[in-house]
């Protein structure tokens, strides 16, 4: 069986990050599932904001870009932000755009499970964002969400969790990408059709700009 990679994108710019603490235990239950996985803190990746055709990009942006497209799939772990992602979550998902030119471009046949963390009880919504986000970039994500709220009561500034279920249902995500990600893994002949209507559909890359 060919081994399965998980990259786990996370966290906060905060000194002690939720999101980043429940991605830790959800790339906990991929691991018991017997998958490779990598995590990417958004507080260390420091990434600058994405520039469309940027002149320079920096080794480590290159380096994050490679790691998601060598991946099988990820877990991405937002907290709520006036009700949505956070921004510097999203400047790193825009950076993404760097595998427009990928073949298969972007996340195609990559499985992403989505958490987000919120002080409050309406987490659904940075889990609805990114929804949108993996479907922009061509991946498909998994039927467990989960968002956790008051995230505060769950983790405490250590990242110790302190809610049995939410442990679970974490792990759970993690032990779901990972079998999505096996299934996604047997390798299968691309539509070409469906290729050609998806990019005329979403034409995000510079290319499919410049032809439009
Ligand atoms: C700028 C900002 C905006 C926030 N907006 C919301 C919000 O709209 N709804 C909510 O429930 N919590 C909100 N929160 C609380 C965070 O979602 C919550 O503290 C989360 O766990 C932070 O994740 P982190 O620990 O990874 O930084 C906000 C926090 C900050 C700092």
């Amino acid at each position: 069986m060919e081994p399965i990679t998980i990259v786990g994108l996370g966290g906060s710019l905060a000194t002690s990050s939720r999101s980043l603490a429940a991605l830790r235990v959800a790339l906990e239950g991929a691991a018991e599932g017997g998958t490779e996985t990598l995590l990417f803190d958004v507080r260390d990746l420091d990434f600058p904001m994405f520039m469309p055709r940027a002149s320079s990009v920096p080794k480590r942006v290159r380096d994050f870009c490679d790691a998601v497209d060598r991946a099988n799939g990820m877990i991405w772990s937002s907290p709520l932000y006036h009700g949505t992602i956070s921004g510097s979550f999203k400047n790193i998902l825009d950076w993404l755009q760097l595998l427009s030119d990928r073949d298969p471009p972007y996340l195609t046949n990559k499985v992403v499970g989505l958490i987000s963390t919120a002080g409050g009880t309406q987490g659904l919504q940075a889990i609805n964002t990114m929804e949108f986000i993996v479907r922009a970039l061509r991946g498909w994500a998994v039927p467990l969400v989960v968002p956790v709220g008051q995230a505060w009561k769950v983790f405490d500034d250590d990242g110790e969790a302190h809610d049995a279920r939410t442990e679970e249902q974490l792990r759970a995500l993690g032990l779901e990408v990972t079998h999505a990600a096996r299934h996604f893994a047997t390798p299968i002949d691309p539509l070409p059709e469906v290729e050609d209507v998806e990019a005329q559909l979403q034409p995000i890359s510079a290319a499919e700009i410049a032809e439009a």
